[in-house]
């Protein structure tokens, strides 16, 4: 797929990488670009600095009704959606010891919103012969964050919902990737070092952090390609091989890194 005159959603569009992929998406000739987030001003403010091609909406993506409301007003508005872009996600930082409202949130934006969205873009581009969804994982979800197990736990899930997504529905049209980089200079990380959580630090220590306008071009070479997994840093392709090859190995070089950080 590529982005000339295409109609495209993307949740957390206000954050790191959903502002570049709006940005990165009008650049490259959509249509429309919808810029969803929960932070209604930011949204606003991102959509107002691509111009008349974009528009902002106010949507929590843990709110099934208000995601099928998105989908709903961008098909009245535009006639289709070619590319949902299910991008808002959050980690947490910590633990087991997590109380259980912190792993229900990162349940709810990280997994379940995508079921949202697949449930309510699938009839429209089922109906039209094909659409796009772009999952925006981690390589969490196919290696491990060091130091936040719900994020871990929920970009697995989520890696594991866009293949089965992908193997279900590919032969009626719809595409599927899974876009899974390591450390990108967002917020997301940024917050995460400035409180001092390993996770943050262990990104920061595992190689480059890109810049989301890297990922984004990252995606459009993907989205052109149609493949699958969508990897910023191309080095996760061989951690995730190493990791299925010797899982135990790959652990114990994990193990290492963390108690070198912890000096
Ligand atoms: N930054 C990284 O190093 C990194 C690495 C791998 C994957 N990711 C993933 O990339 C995606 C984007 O993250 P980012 O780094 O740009 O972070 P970010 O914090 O800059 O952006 C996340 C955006 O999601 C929005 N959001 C959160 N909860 C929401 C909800 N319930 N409804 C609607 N919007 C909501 C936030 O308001 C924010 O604008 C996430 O799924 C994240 O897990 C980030």
């Amino acid at each position: 797929m590529n982005l000339t005159d295409r109609i495209a959603v993307i949740t957390g569009g206000a954050g790191g990488i959903g502002s570049a992929l709006a940005r990165r998406f009008a650049a490259e000739g959509a249509a429309a670009v919808v810029v969803a987030d929960l932070d209604a001003d930011a949204a606003d403010a991102v959509a107002a600095g691509i111009g008349p091609v974009a528009h902002a909406a106010a949507v929590d993506v843990t709110d099934e009704e208000q995601v099928r409301a998105l989908v709903a007003d961008t098909e009245r508005r535009y006639g289709r959606i070619d590319l949902f872009c299910a991008n808002a996600g959050v980690a947490t930082g910590g633990g087991v010891e997590l109380p259980d409202a912190d792993w229900d949130r990162a349940w709810r934006v990280n997994v379940l919103a995508h079921v949202y969205a697949a449930r309510a873009v699938l009839p429209g581009m089922l109906a039209r012969g094909g659409g796009y969804l772009l999952a925006t994982c981690s390589a969490a979800g196919v290696l491990t964050a060091v130091g936040d197990a719900p994020y871990t736990a929920t970009k697995h899930a989520a890696v594991g919902f866009a293949e089965w997504l992908a193997v279900t529905y590919r032969d009626q049209g719809l595409r599927v990737s899974a876009l899974c980089p390591q450390g990108v200079d967002t917020p997301m990380l940024a917050d995460g070092l400035a409180a001092g959580h390993l996770g943050a630090r262990v990104i920061a220590a595992s190689g480059a952090v890109l810049s989301p306008d890297q990922v984004a071009d990252a995606v459009i070479a993907g989205l052109a390609e149609e493949r699958f997994l969508i990897l910023p840093h191309p080095e996760v392709a061989g951690y995730a091989r190493r990791r299925a090859e010797d899982p135990d190995g790959w652990q114990a070089g994990l193990r290492k890194l963390v108690r070198r950080l912890r000096g």
